[in-house]
């Protein structure tokens, strides 16, 4: 396989073409140095059989300067000062025992941008957008600040310090930041849409790319020739001809960066501010789906190109490097969800692999569906004596307690009332815009095979069940149920979520959603041709309220660019979904649903099909009835606390780990 191939750059030899990409959230210690939480971080990945260990971009100045290269205080690890070298070397040496090599990022990261001004231009369309929706780093908001000719040159030498002392570490390659839009210095300098200065560092292509250049011939001279200095670029900044775009890197970006003297270009996509969607690719989006911005580069570079962006599987991966689309494939999130995913493949053991499910919930610390990546898990130890385990409920938490006590020698039976496993995760993966929860559902589902749990499905838990089964420990997982208002109860053609989700079948051709939660569901009913109008009591700020950053841009690109009413002739409408905020619920009769808004006006919505995505509550009566049925009886997921996927799976953990 290609992907196996050593692939040499300057005097770096990896053992194959998988490598971890820069992941601002590794774990350290509050002075920001390498402690052994980061060593056991990153070990494990490289264990797991991953060539190349990028580390998230470093802080290389001191915290309190104007220009930071750091984002916030325990948000990852630093090597502005000659202090921070030997964790650097610990890890370099802990990594190299494993044939792994590191690269370590760097560059101006948030706080401080290249353009002028104390904000981005915003397009005419984002005049009433709150910026924070977008950039808020760590709960830290970020502030814009114009750059001093005196801070620039601070940080360039600052990273050069920074590159000699990873060299000094016995690091193996430095990276550049200069991807992510206004997220990076080194990336707000090379794009128009951030930079409108009028000195040297602005203006032309030459002026712009000004800063990078300098930058990478300090490294260069910092760290001598032989020592590959890659550069990570936002290869299209998704902002259309206002940012940076795939021809601009190609035919100017590239080969200016070339000359200056970088060995390898590492193509990401997107910028922070404007395109989150463009780095950190939700679920939403196919896999593998910015492929052709590294592609591109390749046409235009004889320098080793490196392809990101939501590439779960290695033979995905091994697919582009075979058509020349890259020559080194990133894993960030798969990489996190499963270190071993490389290791599994390679053993034959593909069936294994715990496949990213694009959620966005923390990706390093925390991932919902690996509970290890925490800085202290509830270790997991084979069972002191092998007990007999009744779980109750067969959705991702109680499939996750049943797989950590099998493994841990535990006799398994796990009782499931539906006919399929994997309860409301399963349900979600049966929209296409969620469909990748279902990796979480598979994955389970051969674990229970393989690990020889007893299943039944369609079976309820009885106190009989319990007298046969004679259990030691009772795990209940029953989960939760939407909550039908007392308004909607009784009402023909009302459904709960879950339930629509099901029975796709049912559902009228005009739909109303009632609860704001649900902004997924309605585009993606919106997208199989129903008509759909979502509503509720909130504002914008609860529309798909809680979900991650990068999810959210998504669903309000999908939702309130074009409905929310702008008044700029740039503003496009399309009128499905149609989202309706501040209103609540009067009347549901077969004319319609009477909504009433904050000021008494009423709104008669015409509606084959009313769905309901509101609050949920906990299933726990069946953990009432066993209670004191068993020596040992928990309750875990939804059931204990209506929570997400990782409430779910963490829980399923805490208390498997411990029986
Ligand atoms: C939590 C998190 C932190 C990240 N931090 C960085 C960073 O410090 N520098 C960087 O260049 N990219 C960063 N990225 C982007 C990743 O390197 C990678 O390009 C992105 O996750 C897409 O790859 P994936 O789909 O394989 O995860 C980060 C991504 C995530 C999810």
């Amino acid at each position: 396989m290609k992907i196996l191939e050593p692939i040499q750059i300057k005097n770096m030899k990896l053992k194959n073409r998988i490598g971890l990409p820069s992941l601002l959230n590794m774990p350290g210690a509050d002075d920001s140095s390498i402690n052994d939480l980061t060593i056991r971080w990153f070990e494990s990945r490289a264990k797991g059989g991953a060539g190349l260990i990028m580390t998230g971009s470093v802080a290389s100045s001191a915290p309190g300067i104007p220009v930071q290269t750091r984002i916030v205080r325990g948000a990852g690890i630093a090597l502005y000062d000659d202090r921070f070298i030997p964790g650097f070397a610990r890890l370099a040496k802990v990594l190299h025992s494993y044939g792994a090599m590191l690269g370590v990022q760097m560059g101006i990261v948030g706080g401080v941008m290249g353009g002028r001004g104390p904000s981005p231009p915003p397009y005419p369309d984002e005049q009433n957008r709150t910026d924070d929706l977008f950039f808020v780093m760590s709960g830290v908001r970020i502030p814009w600040t114009e750059v001093t000719i005196e801070q620039i040159e601070r940080s360039q030498n600052d990273i050069a310090a920074a590159a000699a002392r990873a060299k000094a570490a016995g690091v193996d390659a430095v990276e550049l930041h200069c991807a992510h839009g206004g997220a990076t210095g080194g990336c707000s300098f090379i794009s128009p849409y951030y930079n409108h200065r009028t000195d040297k560092y602005g203006g032309s292509w030459e002026n712009r790319l000004r800063y990078a250049v300098e930058t990478i011939q300090k490294i260069r001279q910092a760290v001598g020739d032989d020592f590959p200095v890659f550069v990570r670029l936002s290869t299209d900044q998704l902002l259309g001809n206002r940012g940076i775009t795939i021809e601009d890197t190609c035919k100017i970006i590239v080969p200016t960066l070339e000359k200056a003297g970088v060995d390898c270009i590492d193509c990401s996509q997107g910028d922070m501010i404007r395109a989150g969607q463009g780095i950190t690719i939700p679920l939403y989006y196919t896999r593998g789906c910015f492929i052709h911005f590294a592609a591109a580069v390749k046409k235009s570079t004889r320098l080793p190109v490196i392809g990101v962006g939501r590439i779960v599987d290695i033979e995905m991966a091994e697919k582009f490097l075979q058509e020349g689309k890259a020559d080194i494939i990133f894993m960030g999130r798969q990489l996190v969800a499963d270190p071993d995913t490389p290791k599994k493949y390679f053993e034959g053991r593909k069936d294994e692999i715990r496949t990213c499910i694009g959620c966005l919930g923390g990706c390093g610390r925390p991932c919902p569906v690996n509970y290890d990546i925490q800085d202290n898990p509830v270790p997991f130890t084979p069972a002191e004596k092998a007990k007999k385990v009744f779980i109750i409920g067969g959705g991702v938490g109680g499939m996750e307690a049943a797989r950590i006590a099998a493994m841990r020698g535990h006799k398994v039976t796990l009782f499931e009332k539906d006919s399929q496993l994997g309860g409301m995760v399963a349900a979600l993966a049966l929209t296409k815009l969620t469909s990748e929860f279902g990796n979480l559902v598979d994955y389970l589902g051969t674990q229970m095979r393989k690990l020889k749990v007893d299943v039944r499905i369609c079976r309820e838990a009885t106190p009989d069940d319990v007298n046969e089964i004679k259990p030691d420990v009772i795990i209940v997982a029953t989960g939760s149920s939407m909550v039908i208002p007392e308004i909607a109860r009784g009402k023909p053609s009302v459904m709960h979520h879950i339930e629509a989700l099901k029975k796709k079948n049912a559902i009228g051709q005009r739909v109303v959603i009632w609860g704001l939660v649900a902004a997924e569901l309605a585009i993606s009913l919106a997208e199989e041709g129903k008509d759909v109008v979502i509503i509720g009591r909130g504002g914008e700020d609860t529309l798909a309220r809680d979900y991650p950053q990068a999810r959210r841009f998504y669903i309000f690109r999908k939702l309130t660019d074009i409905n929310v009413p702008r008044e700029t002739p740039e503003a496009k409408r399309v009128n499905n979904p149609r989202v309706l905020f501040y209103v609540d619920v009067e009347a549901i009769t077969p004319e319609g649903i009477t909504v009433v808004n904050k000021d008494g006006a009423k709104t008669i919505l015409p509606y084959d099909t009313l769905i309901i995505s509101r609050e949920r509550e906990a299933n726990d009566s069946l953990f009432n009835t066993f209670q004191g049925k068993a020596p040992e009886v928990y309750k875990i997921g939804d059931c204990a606390q209506v929570g997400d996927i990782q409430t779910a799976v963490w829980s399923a953990n805490e208390v498997a780990r411990k029986i």
